[in-house]
This record gives C-alpha cells, structure tokens and sequence, in this order.
C-alpha cells in the first residue's frame, strides 16, 4: 500500500483552479506543469493525480486515488449513471465553484416550465440527475445526450430545451436561451470512499481536512478594530457578528472613549460598519484572518 496520500484533482478550468488554490492555503507546496498527470508535493508526502473531472468518482472509488476535489454536480451524475453505486461521499463541501443544473429553453418559446416539457427533446450531458428529475416528476421526455456545446441544441434544432450548468447566466444569455427550473445545486466538494487508508495516509488526510476547516472558516472570520464612546458599548458590541468577548481597553488620555477588538465568525457588511458609525463608533478597521485552528 502507497503510503502517499493521492488526492484526484481536476486538471483544469475553473474548479481546478481554486482547488490548487485551496491546496496552496493549507501549505501544500507545489507546481502544476501544463499536460502533466501527476504532481509532487515537495512538503508533504501527497500526489495530486490530474483528470477530466468526469473520472474523479471512479478513480476514489475504485481506490485509484484515496480522495477528490470534484463538482458535486459531477458526483451526483457519476453516482446515477454508475451500474452499480460508487463507494464515494462529501466528507467537506468546500463552497466555490458554486451553480445550478437547470432546465432552459429558447426566450419567447413555448417551453416555460417543467410542465411544457412533455414529449419533447432535452439536450444534456447530464443524463443521470436530468432522468431523475423526470422520472420524479411524471414528465415523459426523450434526453438528447451530448459530449458539451449542449447551449446549441435548440438552434440546430436537435433539441427543444437544454439541461446544463449555470454559473452567471452569460452562456444562456448568449445563446438566447431562458432558465426555467433550476434541479440541483452544486459547489466543489471534498470525497473520500469507505476503504481505510494506511495509518500514514489517514494522518495526513486528517491534517488536510483540519487546515482545509480553517481556511474555509478564516476565509468569513474578520478581526475588527474600533473605538467607541464608554456610554454606548454595550449596543455597540451587540452589533458585531458572531463574537462572544470582544477585548475592551482602555485610551490613552480619554475616560469617554473604549478601543473594542473582536474576532468576528460571520461577515461584516457594509451596513453593519454604517450602523456602527451611527452609534458612535470611529477609526473602525476590519481585517482579514490568514489563518485559524480551534
Ligand atoms: C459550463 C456550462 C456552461 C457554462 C455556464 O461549462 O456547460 O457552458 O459553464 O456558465 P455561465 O452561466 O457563467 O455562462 P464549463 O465552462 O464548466 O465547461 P464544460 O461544459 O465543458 O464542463
Ligand atoms: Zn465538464
């Protein structure tokens, strides 16, 4: 047994690159050379294995690599189209690379909702979760399957709707095409299968996982700095987000001013630093945590 944690990746696009970046905020230290199909970590004994996302559940599952970053839209599809069920499940979701599989037709057509669809012909490349969502809602449609450019169906008239990923809606706009229900939503997560790892193996998974949880947790957490009139603290610290004891000092050469510091868990909003400021808050700075482990 390999004793080096293999982790599938995503070999490019725009999940692939914010899965290196994630990587890189855990303090994996590696280069990416375009057409490679493995990369070394130089600092810890990882391989990141790079595929056509398509094959990231099969290889965790099969046990080809010990754990994945993948679409959970990919997953899902993997999952529904697989003979048999693939030994694969989300131990983080890691909240990028976030859409929606929906169902579009052309704007102005007669397809508007789900119900339009009956004996009709819908392209995708996702037969499995769009079959599903058919079958659980009564609906009798043929699926066009397709290998991508699904968006050109309804033009060339191989289809009369289309079931594909939506991220900013730019792709559908450009093709003149309407999303009418959206069936799942999707954002990168972290897989793993049942299949014990080595002792070594599962020790660094657990360290990954851990810096993986504060990255995601560090990415929200803010520290803030401000100075408040004595008389409205307690309103004042009512109003920051997610903190349960700010640290209160004391100002130099002022008994009507406090300096408030606390870590706050949840974003801080513009509108929450204006109603500070209306409480008499000033000098308010918000600055972001690099790293976090409780
Ligand atoms: C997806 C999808 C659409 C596009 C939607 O393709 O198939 O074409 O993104 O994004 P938008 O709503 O922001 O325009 P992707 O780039 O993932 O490539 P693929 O279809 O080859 O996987
Ligand atoms: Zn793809």
């Amino acid at each position: 047994m390999t004793e080096r944690l293999r982790i599938a990746l995503q070999k490019k696009g725009r999940l692939a690159e914010d899965s290196f970046s994630l990587l890189k905020k855990c303090g994996l230290k590696f280069s990416i050379r375009s057409g490679g199909l493995l990369a070394r970590v130089k600092n810890l004994p990882v391989d990141l294995l790079l595929l056509r996302d398509d094959d990231i559940p099969t290889f965790v599952a099969t046990g080809a690599a010990d754990v994945g970053i993948v679409g959970e839209n990919v997953l899902v599809e993997e999952q529904l189209s697989s003979p048999s069920k693939l030994d694969a499940d989300i131990d983080i979701r890691l909240g990028f690379s976030r859409c929606r599989l929906c169902l579009a037709a052309p704007s102005g057509g007669i397809i508007k909702s789900p119900g339009d669809l009956n004996g009709t012909r819908i392209a995708t490349t996702y037969p499995g979760v769009l079959g599903r969502y058919l079958s659980k809602n009564n609906i009798t449609a043929k699926a066009v399957e397709m290998k991508g450019a699904v968006e050109l169906a309804p033009s060339i008239g191989i289809a009369d709707s289309i079931c594909d990923l939506v991220s900013s809606g730019a792709t559908l706009e450009a093709n003149g095409l309407a999303a009418f229900v959206s069936i799942l939503d999707s954002e990168a997560v972290l897989i793993s299968s049942s299949r014990a790892l080595s002792p070594q193996q599962s020790e660094i998974y657990h360290k990954l996982c851990s810096r993986i949880d504060g990255v995601l947790k560090s990415a929200e957490t803010k520290y803030i700095m401000l100075n408040a009139p004595v008389e409205k603290l307690d309103e004042i610290t009512a109003l920051l987000p997610g903190s349960d004891s700010p640290t209160i000092i004391p100002l130099a050469g002022t008994e009507k001013l406090v300096a408030i510091q606390a870590v706050c868990t949840e974003n801080i909003f513009w509108e929450t630093l204006e109603d500070l400021k209306a409480l008499g808050a000033r000098a308010i700075l918000v600055l972001p945590i690099e790293k976090m482990m409780s």
